[in-house]
Order: structure tokens, then C-alpha cells, then sequence
């Protein structure tokens, strides 16, 4: 069976080191969405699989064409990241960008897809053509501070030909804080989990063509 006849899969990816942390309700709140839509999902901490930043693959690949170094990302993105129909990444904002692990995640990818990696083309086309969600929490609240991630995750999207449907920010500090944000962002997480295959996106350019309506009407 191919991705259209599948059960769609998930993965909620947590960028945070904190177990309990604002990241990860908001990812137990997008899992909880997604599974009520009958949708797959997985959660996983990166920090549970990357412990090192990429590095030069001159120096450790192997002579098989394996990435050599010995934690468990390959694991992440083979079993979990390749064959999901679609991921969220739940990241807290550090120094106004993403947290270190989880900018490691996209960067320990080129192990995989670089040319030197002997599977790297099939790869490729694993890693494209998903949906994209994120998710961010931060102590600020001025829209500002998750601009420069919006845009990296909006440029990833493009890049890999992926769909990227939406953003739910949640503010707080303390652990599990988010949920006292008069804004809903738990409930806008669930939101996101449980429409995640189904929300509408597009991406117009001046020729597309196109009705004048966005929804259908209420009569
Ligand atoms: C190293 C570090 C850098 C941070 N930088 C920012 C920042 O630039 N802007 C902000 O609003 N919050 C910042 N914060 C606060 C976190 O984004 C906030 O506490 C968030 O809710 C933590 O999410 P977590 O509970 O999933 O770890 C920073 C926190 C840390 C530890």
C-alpha cells in the first residue's frame, strides 16, 4: 500500500530536554488531536537518539557509506521520520531561534540524503512531499520571536516540496505553563492533531486558478 491508502502516520517530534515540559504537553496535545482523527502517532524526545551535531563526513563515514556516528539518530529517521505521511515539530523558542537538538535533527538528515550516502536519492524523496506542523513555546509573547523559526521551517517545507500547514504558539516559562495561556494554545494543539491530514492549504501564485470563496458557504 502507498501513502494515499495507509492509515496516516504522525510523528510529533519534541525539541525540548524537558520531559514535562511546555513542548511536550503541547505534543501530548497534538498526539491526543491526531489519534481521536484515527490518525498514527508517534512522540518522540530528538534528545533520546542525537547526541552529537553532525559532523564532517569526510572523517567518519564508514567505508560501507554508514554514517559513523554511534548514537541513535538513524534510528529516529529511518524507522520514524522516513515513512511518516507527516511531522510536528514541537520546539521551545532558545535565543529566538530553535533549541540545539532540534536544529541537529534537520542537520544530521544530510548524513542520509548527501551523495556520498549510497541510498542517498531514495532518501530524497522519502524526505519529501509531507505535511508540516510546529509548534513553539516561549517565555515572550510578541509575534517577533517566532519569526526566524517560522520562516526556517517555512524554507525546509519549500525546499522539500512538503505542505506546511500551520503554527500553534503557547507562552509560559515554568513547566506545563502553557496551559494557564489565555490564548488556548493546548486546545489549538489538539486542533492541529485532529485536522492535521485534512486542514486546506494552499499556496497561490497570480495565475492559479481559483474561485473567490476560501470555505464553502453556510445557506
Ligand atoms: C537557553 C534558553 C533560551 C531561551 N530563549 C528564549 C527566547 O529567546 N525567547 C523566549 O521567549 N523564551 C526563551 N526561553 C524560554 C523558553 O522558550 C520557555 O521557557 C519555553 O516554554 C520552554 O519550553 P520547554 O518547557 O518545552 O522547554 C529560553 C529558554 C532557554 C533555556
Amino acid at each position: 500500500m502507498d501513502r494515499m491508502t495507509k492509515a496516516k502516520k504522525l510523528l510529533i517530534l519534541i525539541g525540548s530536554p524537558r520531559r514535562a515540559g511546555n513542548s511536550a504537553t503541547l505534543a501530548e496535545a497534538v498526539r491526543r488531536g491526531a489519534e481521536e482523527a484515527g490518525i498514527q502517532a508517534n512522540v518522540r524526545f530528538i534528545d533520546d537518539f542525537i547526541s552529537s551535531f553532525l559532523r564532517d563526513c569526510r572523517e567518519c563515514r564508514l567505508d560501507n557509506g554508514e554514517c559513523g556516528i554511534t548514537d541513535q539518530f538513524r534510528k529516529l529517521f529511518f524507522d520514524d521520520f522516513l515513512p511518516s505521511d507527516g511531522f510536528v515539530l514541537c520546539s521551545p523558542i532558545y535565543w529566538y531561534g530553535l533549541s540545539a537538538q532540534a536544529k541537529a535533527f534537520f542537520d544530521r538528515t544530510f548524513c542520509y540524503y548527501a551523495a556520498s550516502y549510497p541510498d542517498s536519492e531514495r532518501i530524497m524523496e522519502e524526505m519529501s512531499a509531507k505535511r508540516i506542523g510546529l509548534v513553539l513555546s516561549s517565555e515572550e509573547t510578541y509575534p517577533g520571536a517566532a519569526l526566524g523559526i517560522t520562516h526556517q521551517i517555512q524554507e525546509f517545507s519549500r525546499y522539500t516540496r512538503s505542505e506546511f500547514i500551520g503554527v500553534v504558539r503557547g507562552v509560559g516559562n515554568s513547566r506545563g505553563e502553557v496551559e494557564s495561556d489565555p490564548s488556548l494554545p493546548v486546545a489549538a494543539a489538539v486542533r492541529l492533531g485532529q485536522q492535521f491530514f485534512e486542514l486546506n492549504y494552499t499556496d497561490y501564485n497570480m495565475n492559479t486558478v481559483r474561485s473567490s470563496r476560501v470555505w464553502p458557504k453556510n445557506e
